[in-house]
């Protein structure tokens, strides 16, 4: 087959399309692979940033991003037409939910068009994206034979999701096994080439659906041990007893059991999203998911209840939660990065506010809140000092940030709230912290 072996010789020319947290380190596999590479964007900024050696993802260092210019095997575009030119394209675009909850694949359609637009005989499509087990086939199919090219005749089809844990430094894009599902000898033949080339490990279904179904029962797996463990945390603080305690001797037994943590909310643009493309898709089959809607539930009620521990915190020491001032810390949605997406924090600031609390927030990988989906705060980050720390009435950890010197936040605050155990080893001052 011509394009297993121009794939396997490195002759293949690759094409990202979705530069972001997935799109981008990928591309960056293959032309550190010695692929000749294009990465296509509608977003110009990010594609003039890539060309003059710069950064938009604080885990991927200007430095690298240079080295790969420098290699002469990299491109970066907002023009589709260059589409004509790859032999593999990968799509990596946005799967979010719509204001209803309801899947948005609307950034997989208009992908599907453009590249049905310039689409050409032999060429392998892989979507990414995580979605719900069908799209590739139900959706992205027929908009690619608008072409008048026929599936699986002229073009080949495959789905791969993508497991990237950003910042996280024991896996990398590379050592990340790889699951790959397609429909038709020809397309589960490239697709294993084409991954097999860079990553460690590529692990082969049957199908499509398979593949698009994997990707949701690992992210479900995680939101609903993530609520197993936040309703825990309610029931034992109810009862005095310390959560993070139990995990920590319940992770010492050996077998039949992993950790998971409780927090002030689901965050990322996966967990809390990712489950609910398997509840749209079941109700087409009839079939109720109610393990997924309870834990969204339970997990959607957690920026209420740690507000509610505030709120209690606060009155305990004779004040209300109206006119007080608290300083959260820790506005991204997991620990050592920048990404806001979903962030528990954003719903925070807004339940805070609403109570009619005076909110500030420092952290230090977003000096600025940036605009997002629902939220748009007017706010940066403030400064962390001995005056400004001990000026609030509270201390909110909503991130526990690996730069943050949590002996000195205590010892100058006057009070603080902890939703990540983040002051587990903090000895003095003990008395200023209220786990919640
Ligand atoms: N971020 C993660 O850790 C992660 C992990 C696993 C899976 N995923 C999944 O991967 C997919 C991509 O997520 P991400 O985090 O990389 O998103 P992202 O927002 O970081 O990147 C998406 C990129 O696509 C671009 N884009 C949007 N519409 C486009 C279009 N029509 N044509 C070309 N480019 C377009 C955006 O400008 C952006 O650069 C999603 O389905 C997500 O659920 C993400």
């Amino acid at each position: 087959m011509d394009l297993k072996r121009r794939i396997e010789s490195r002759e293949a020319v690759i094409g990202v399309i979705g530069l972001g947290y997935v799109g981008l380190p990928l591309l960056m596999e293959y032309v550190h692979e010695g692929y000749q590479c294009i990465g296509f964007d509608i977003d110009q900024s990010k594609v003039d940033k890539l060309l003059s050696g710069r950064t938009y993802i604080k885990h991927i260092s200007a430095d690298r991003i240079g080295e790969m210019n420098r290699s002469g095997r990299f491109d970066a575009t907002t023009d589709f037409s260059r589409l004509q030119e790859a032999d593999c394209i990968m799509v990596a675009v946005p799967t979010p939910l719509d204001k209803h909850q309801q899947p948005d694949l609307s950034y997989i359609e208009n992908t599907s068009e453009v590249i049905s637009n310039h689409l050409r005989k032999g060429q392998l499509i892989v979507l990414e994206s995580s979605t719900w087990p069908g799209t590739t086939m139900e959706v992205m199919k027929p908009i690619l034979e608008r072409s008048g090219l026929s599936y699986p005749d002229d073009f080949m089809l495959a789905f791969s999701p993508e497991r990237e844990d950003p910042n996280n430094p024991d896996f990398t894009t590379k050592t990340i096994p790889k699951v790959v599902g397609a429909n038709d000898a020809a397309s589960r033949t490239c697709a294993e080439a084409l991954y097999s080339a860079v990553i460690v490990e590529t692990v082969m279904v049957s199908s499509t659906q398979a593949a698009e179904a994997t990707k949701l029962l690992e992210n479900i797996f995680r939101s609903i041990n993530i609520a197993l463990v936040n309703e825990m945390k309610m029931i034992l603080d109810r009862m005095d007893i310390d959560v993070w305690e139990v995990i920590r001797a319940a992770s010492t037994k050996p077998f039949g059991y992993m950790p998971f943590y409780p927090g002030p909310g689901l965050g990322g643009h996966c967990i809390p999203i990712d489950p609910f493309y398997l509840t749209y898709k079941a109700k087409e089959y009839d079939m109720p998911t109610r393990f997924i809607e309870l834990a969204g539930e339970i997990n959607t009620q957690m920026p209420y209840w740690v507000v509610e521990k505030v709120l209690k915190t606060l009155s305990d020491r004779g004040k209300p939660l109206s006119g007080s001032r608290i300083l959260i810390l820790g506005a991204a949605y997991k620990k050592n990065v920048d990404d806001m997406r979903e962030s528990p924090t954003l719903k925070l600031i807004n339940l805070f506010e609403e109570r009619g609390a005076v909110v500030d927030y420092n952290d230090p990988h977003i000096p600025v809140m940036p605009k997002v989906r629902k939220y748009h705060y007017d706010m940066e980050s403030v400064e962390l000092t001995p005056e400004s720390l001990s000026s609030y009435d509270l201390v909110f950890i909503s991130t526990a940030h690996d730069a943050y010197d949590y002996d000195f936040i205590v010892e100058h605050a006057q009070l603080v709230v902890d939703t990540r155990n983040a002051t587990g080893n903090v000895t003095r001052n003990r008395d200023k912290i209220v786990k919640a």
